[in-house]
C-alpha cells in the first residue's frame, strides 16, 4: 500500500454495519460491501462475486470469510479470494479503523 496513494473517506461508524453483516457504499458505478466480522473487524470488498457477480454483501460473515448466498462460494474478507476448490478473486479495498469511525480508501488492492 503506497500512503500517496490511498484516497481515505470516512463512510459512518462500526455501529452502522450489523454483525457478521455488511453495508454498501457506492463509488461512481462500483458498490463495494464493507464487512463487519463477528469480533468487530472490517473489510471492504466489490460487491461482486468472483463466481458470477453475486451480490456478497447479502451473504453470512464467518470465520473472516463471506459465503456468496447465490451459489455458496465462500470468499475471503481480507483479500477477496475465492476458498476450496473455487478459483477467483473479488477487489478488496483498504480500510481501517479511527476509534469507531471506519475510513474506506476508494483505491483497490492490486
Ligand atoms: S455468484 Fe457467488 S457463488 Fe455464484
Amino acid at each position: 500500500m503506497n500512503a500517496l496513494t490511498e484516497n481515505w473517506v470516512t463512510i459512518g461508524d462500526i455501529s452502522d454495519i450489523p454483525v457478521r453483516g455488511a453495508r454498501c457504499v457506492k463509488n461512481g458505478e462500483t458498490s463495494i460491501a464493507v464487512f463487519r466480522t463477528a469480533d468487530d473487524q472490517i473489510f471492504a470488498l466489490e460487491d461482486k462475486c468472483p463466481h458470477n457477480n453475486g451480490p456478497l454483501s447479502q451473504g453470512i460473515v464467518h470465520d473472516g470469510c463471506v459465503t456468496c448466498p447465490l451459489h455458496n462460494w465462500v470468499i475471503a474478507l481480507k483479500d477477496g479470494t475465492a476458498q476450496g476448490a473455487d478459483e477467483g478473486q473479488t477487489k478488496s479495498y483498504p480500510i481501517k479503523l479511527d476509534g469507531e469511525t471506519i475510513l474506506l480508501s476508494l483505491t483497490a488492492n492490486r
